[in-house]
């Protein structure tokens, strides 16, 4: 189950490695579908195209985060998925949908972890002075951007960085990352 908010590049990332490396024959694992809380992000169309179920749960639709997550814990558990994967999915999640599915809802982050958590970390990094950003891929717990880690990935920051180039250096890493790291915690739990 993947969980997305926009573009999908990740969500697109992830199911081209689950077909050329034949998760279903190596972990009986697919993804079972793809849910957006937006109507108008672009991974439903990709999804779509490869023939995966959808779904939209509009956050703005419900009066509270409690109500909202009620709904797309719903809409998760018809599929019954074993694993909850956050890829850009830009919705802060209460604590009880996040007990709901410790321990299997993972989330891939946009800089090292623990530097950077929260928005614009691109952009930051720069204005930090850092020499490197990179991305975390890690477990979610209630702590915001602080979950176990299970994975990051280091690219250089140029001089002339700015924070979109930055930001298509460290999705190229994440589109390589996070499906690994989804493959080594489904081998870990087969
Ligand atoms: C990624 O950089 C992700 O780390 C961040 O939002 C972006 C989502 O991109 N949280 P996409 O929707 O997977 O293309």
């Amino acid at each position: 189950m993947i969980l997305i908010s926009g573009g999908g590049s990740n969500m697109a990332a992830i199911v081209r490695a689950a077909e050329r490396e034949q998760w279903a024959r190596h972990f009986d694992a697919r993804v079972a579908a793809v849910i957006s809380n937006k109507a108008d992000a672009g991974g439903l169309a990709l999804a779509q195209a490869q023939g995966i179920a959808t779904a939209v749960v509009a956050h703005q639709d419900y009066p509270s985060r409690e109500a909202f997550d009620a709904t797309l814990a719903d809409a998760i558990d018809a599929h019954a998925p074993a694993l909850v994967v956050l890829a850009g999915f830009m919705r802060i999640l209460t604590p009880g949908f996040v007990a709901r599915y410790e321990g299997r809802l993972l989330n891939i982050h946009p800089s090292l972890l623990p530097a950077f958590p929260g928005l614009h970390t691109h952009r930051r990094a720069i204005e930090a002075g850092c020499k490197v950003a990179g991305l975390t891929v890690h477990q979610v717990t209630v702590d915001l951007d602080h979950g176990p880690i299970l994975a990051q990935a280091v690219v250089p920051i140029l001089s002339d960085d700015t924070p979109e180039t930055l930001a298509a250096r460290v999705l190229a890493q994440e589109h390589r990352v996070y499906p690994q790291a989804i493959a080594s915690w489904l081998s870990e739990t087969n």
